[in-house]
């Protein structure tokens, strides 16, 4: 009879880089107030990477420390998947780089593109791999250097987005956090409401591209807003009836930190009292596939998950992608 084997999240790591951008530091590159971004997004200060500091070099800092937490060898990684809109590089995966970084040579390694959601489409993928008994020990990455692709012209964006890494190790034993019931969505009919228009086959660098700012991202803020709140709701509401639960069963909601108000109209939506929803927007803005292992860890690093807790992790981005996932609590999970 086949075994099926359960997936833990066993350990998380985050790396952030050292400068900060305020609010009052974005007053002086467009016309916005600091009072303006706080009502409308919650966000105070976002983080920014050096001019020599990459998504892999980020990337493999969490890394690290996920690792350590672990105390996992580097050689014991299976497989790496990263969860990143912003490589290195169109190709090699940015996953290749940080294998080399780390010198993980037993490793395979691959990139997610599920832009925000990808942190949780390599969860799932993480928790098949595991169930299907293909591999045992598996590092993911999320990581993003926005500030490459953030036009400092544009106050409708660069307001938003900030720079960060976070990291997971998926194993086959707990303790940790069982990744359990997944609904996953996409809607490609809405691409073009976010997305970054040069740069890929169809509009190749040129004079002109540079010149249009097409390397930047772009964004319809408004309908971005909208399709978030309800795709989000809904992939929720999905994953917590799915499990058998019940929306008053969760102990903490873990969302994608886009916005405040996204965020607080999930939770109310949810049912899901505010100190029950971990938030990282205000200090760190967007960091899109990372945001989600930043909220995390910020929960796991508070001591605050007791055994048998559900968390509902919800996530959504470009495409459209949307995701959720329900972890529960095994084991005394602390770093
Ligand atoms: N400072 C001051 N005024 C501004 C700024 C700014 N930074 N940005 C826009 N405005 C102005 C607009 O020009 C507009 O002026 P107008 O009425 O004279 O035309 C006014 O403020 C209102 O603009 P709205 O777009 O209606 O503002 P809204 O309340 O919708 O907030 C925001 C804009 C914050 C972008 C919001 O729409 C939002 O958060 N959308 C979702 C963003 C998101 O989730 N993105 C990422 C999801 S996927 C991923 O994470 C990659």
């Amino acid at each position: 009879m086949m075994t099926m084997h359960k997936a833990y999240i066993t350990a998380v790591g985050t790396y952030l880089p050292e400068k900060i951008l305020s609010n009052l530091d974005l007053e002086k590159l467009v016309d916005t107030s600091d009072e303006w971004i706080i009502s409308r997004t919650g966000m105070r200060e976002r983080h920014i990477a050096r001019d020599d500091e990459f998504t892999s070099d980020m990337g493999a800092n969490a890394a690290r420390v996920a690792l350590d937490r672990a105390g996992m060898k580097v050689d014991d990684i299976d497989v790496i998947i990263v969860a990143t809109l912003s490589p290195d590089y169109a190709f090699p995966s940015t996953a290749c780089l940080i294998q080399s970084t780390l010198g993980a040579k037993n490793a395979a390694a691959f990139d997610i593109q599920a832009a925000c959601t990808g942190m949780v489409y390599a969860m799932a993928v993480a928790k098949s791999f595991i169930e299907s008994g293909m591999y045992k020990n598996i590092l993911i990455v999320a990581s993003e250097k926005l500030s490459s692709i953030t036009d400092y012209q544009d106050r409708n964006t660069c307001i938003l987005f900030g720079d960060g890494a976070a990291a997971c190790i998926v194993q086959g034993e707990g303790p940790g956090l069982e990744i359990g019931k997944v609904s996953l969505g996409a809607d490609g009919d809405q691409s073009t409401l976010l997305l970054l228009p040069a740069g890929g086959c169809r509009n190749p660098a040129t004079k002109e591209t540079v010149e249009k700012r097409m390397h930047y991202l772009k964004m319809d803020g408004k309908e971005i807003f909208r399709h978030a709140v309800r795709r989000m709701e809904s992939a929720a509401i999905e994953c917590i009836h799915q499990s058998g639960l019940k929306e008053t069963d969760i102990a903490y909601l873990v969302p994608h930190q886009a916005n405040l108000r996204i965020i607080d109209a999930i939770a109310k939506r949810c049912k899901i009292d505010d100190d029950r929803v971990i938030k990282v927007v205000e200090l760190y803005g967007n960091t899109s596939a990372s945001s989600i292992g930043l909220a995390l860890e910020k929960l796991v690093v508070e001591n605050r998950i007791k055994d048998k807790d559900h968390l509902l992790l919800v996530a959504f981005g470009a495409g459209l992608t949307w995701g959720s996932l329900i972890l529960t609590a095994r084991g005394d999970f602390t770093l």
